[in-house]
């Protein structure tokens, strides 16, 4: 084995975990019992979010799988009645995104016979030409999942050191992975490896830990050790080594973590809004993954069934949605009618359903929802089938109501979003919907140049998106200085008017001010007379072709005394002198614009709620599925 793990321990109060797996994976190798290790460690990982869960150990005879759809006590249940017996071991607590929640999709998978089981998180992009090839070698498939393609990948390179195979594996894999393995043929041998989702190593006297989340080894370690990118572990119960996936030796840096014996569950976040706000960047990325066809200059969606014909003959597109949900829908009635120059119409779905619109037979109807669950939503998309017309779904979870009804459905791949606030979810809805709206166009008329400028700034995102989060001081002063007013307006124009819409909706959602958006233009046909020197008024009004006519309705407001907040550029020199207030975010362009813009509001939506003492991540009287009508 090569040279240990040099121990540079160093106090760190809590690791800021970049990025969240969507799932959770711990593993042990030691001289005690594996399981109640492992089922402990996903209890830790439980606020997550998951929808079915798993585990395996090495026994003297061979592998032991156990699982469960539901939650960690209905595998607690499996365990009571067959318990899985051994020293090493790896479990999995999954959010579906490749196959529905059920016992076959859910983690370990087995690889061959039974020569490997492994967990992942990520995404596999080219998981469904692996799967032929590994068919074609005879390899049998017992799910629907990407993950599933490691464990036969991993069996079919099994020859004598488990390392190399999953070295040989891995390399074959496009997208991102955070895994780990372990084989009936190598007892007490625990291989991690690492691309695009989180993994930890716990180091332990005699044993090891492995998870995709530091809180899982709360109480059983102190010493972790994160992997980078394109980083492998090999543990044993009295040895640790981390590999390049060259092979090459890494020398690791040993951390030690003081736990913070608070609720770590949370990871170093007070709230999940928090670091749902914070995970935008991250959630971006996975939005885009796997669907960016560069070579064609549009954007592809893998479970897309309506054909390039079928969506040449579509004349209109209806959205239809509540809440946040209907504010990206909004969004997205700009970007497709600017890419596609398709006529689009958005309807909240309590009143489509009910409506009766005369729908010509060339309209498609797009229902967007997080939770695939809102009963409006979910009976706006009856009505629409019943009338024969073909249904796309945007959600966010595999295998929901509203998924499962449509005709085809594009997941955001957002991970589990917990606060009832949405965030992440308005941003990885805008980013599909962006791509969709660069397929259509791509179908029509937009140029590939056009194409490929999109695709290009649509990668510069995350990272605008991620420098916007530095606003958060300036936010936290303007919070302190406005959390006891009673009412706030927010003025946004074109693309920006549904992103002033989302920010009085966060507001109202969790401070209880109550709040209002507006098109810019419309405060002199009547909000104007709400102004006074207690209610201020939200102006985005970054550089843009409305720019200066959002600034006249700035100074309307001044004018008559109301303190303004402005979102803007940094190179505007006009704002500081107008307004009392500024947040800085990122210039892009017009159609970026939502993407930085609604940031600084989610934060100050939050940092208010702070100061008021709400219950930011369970508001009064709300749910965050709204399954009834
Ligand atoms: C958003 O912050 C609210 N929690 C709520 O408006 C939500 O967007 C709405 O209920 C729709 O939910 P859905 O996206 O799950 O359909």
């Amino acid at each position: 084995m090569r040279s240990g793990l040099s121990a540079v321990a160093c106090a760190l109060w809590f690791y800021r975990l970049r990025g969240s797996s969507m799932c959770g994976i711990v593993g042990y190798t030691g001289y005690r019992e594996a399981e109640p290790i492992l089922r402990d460690g996903l209890k830790r990982l439980e606020y997550r979010g998951y929808d079915s869960a798993g585990l395996a150990t090495v026994t003297g005879s061979g592998l032991c799988l156990r699982k469960s759809v539901g939650k960690i006590a209905d595998l607690a249940d499996v365990l009571q009645r067959q318990p899985a017996p051994g020293t090493s071991g790896i479990s999995h607590t999954r959010w579906a995104t490749h196959g529905e929640a059920t016992l076959a999709n859910a983690h370990p998978h087995l690889g061959g016979d039974g020569e490997v089981a492994v967990v992942h998180n990520g995404v596999i992009e080219n998981h469904a030409e692996l799967r032929s090839q590994l068919q074609a070698d005879g390899f049998t498939f017992r799910s629907q999942t990407d993950s599933e393609v490691i464990a036969h990948l991993i069996a079919k390179y099994l020859d004598g050191d488990p390392v190399e195979a999953v070295r040989r594996a891995v390399s074959r894999l496009r997208g991102t992975y955070g895994l780990a393995m372990i084989s009936p043929r190598f007892p007490g041998v625990l291989v991690g490896a690492r691309l695009g989702s989180p993994l930890v190593v716990g180091l332990g006297s005699n044993e090891n830990y492995l998870s995709s989340d530091a809180s899982a080894l709360r109480g059983y370690t102190e010493d972790v050790v994160y992997l980078l990118d394109r980083q492998l572990c090999v543990l044993t119960p009295n040895s640790g080594n981390v590999l390049s996936v060259e092979l090459a030796p890494a020398e690791p840096v040993v951390h030690r973590l003081n736990w913070d014996m608070e609720d770590a569950s949370r990871g170093e976040y007070e709230h999940f809004m928090l670091k749902e706000i914070c995970e935008q960047p991250e959630v971006i990325d996975r939005a885009m993954a796997g669907r960016l066809d560069e070579v064609d200059s549009t954007a592809h969606f893998g479970n897309l069934s309506l054909d390039p014909q079928k969506l040449n003959q579509i004349d209109r597109v209806i959205m239809t949605a509540c809440g946040t949900s209907y504010h990206a829908a909004l969004i997205g009635e700009y970007l497709i009618e600017s890419l596609a120059r398709l006529p689009v119409e958005v309807e909240y779905a309590s009143e489509f359903r009910y409506r009766n619109p005369p729908l010509d037979r060339k309209s498609i109807v797009l229902a967007i929802s997080q939770s695939g669950e809102t009963a409006d939503t979910l009976a706006a998309l009856r009505e629409s089938k019943r009338k024969g017309l073909p249904t796309l779904a945007l959600c966010n979870v595999v295998g929901s109501s509203i998924a499962r009804e449509a005709d085809c459905t594009i997941y955001l791949h957002a991970g589990p979003e917990v606060g009832v606030a949405s965030t992440k979810a308005f941003t990885a809805q805008v980013t599909v919907l962006t791509l969709l709206a660069l397929h259509l166009g791509r179908l029509r008329n937009l140029s590939a140049s056009a194409g490929t400028r999109i695709l290009d700034e649509l990668q510069q995102m995350p990272d605008l998106v991620r420098q916007t989060l530095d606003c958060h001081d300036e936010v936290k002063r303007i919070a302190r200085k406005y959390h006891h007013v009673s009412n706030v307006l927010y003025m946004g124009r074109q693309y920006l008017f549904p992103v002033a819409l989302e920010g009085a909706l966060k507001l109202k959602e969790i401070s209880y001010i109550h709040a209002e958006g507006y098109p810019a233009a419309e405060m002199k046909h009547g909000p104007i007379a709400l102004v006074d020197e207690d209610t201020p008024s939200v102006f985005l009004v970054p550089q843009c072709p409305s720019y200066d006519k959002t600034m006249s309705n700035l100074e309307e407001v001044k004018a008559r005394g109301g303190p303004v907040i402005a979102v803007a550029c940094p190179e505007d020199e006009r704002i500081a002198g107008r307004a009392d207030d500024v947040i800085l975010i990122p210039r892009v362009a017009e159609h970026w614009q939502p993407l930085v813009a609604v940031v600084p509001l989610q934060l100050l939506a939050y940092e208010i709620a702070l100061l008021r003492g709400c219950d930011i991540d369970k508001p009064r009287n709300l749910a965050k599925s709204v399954t009834v009508e």
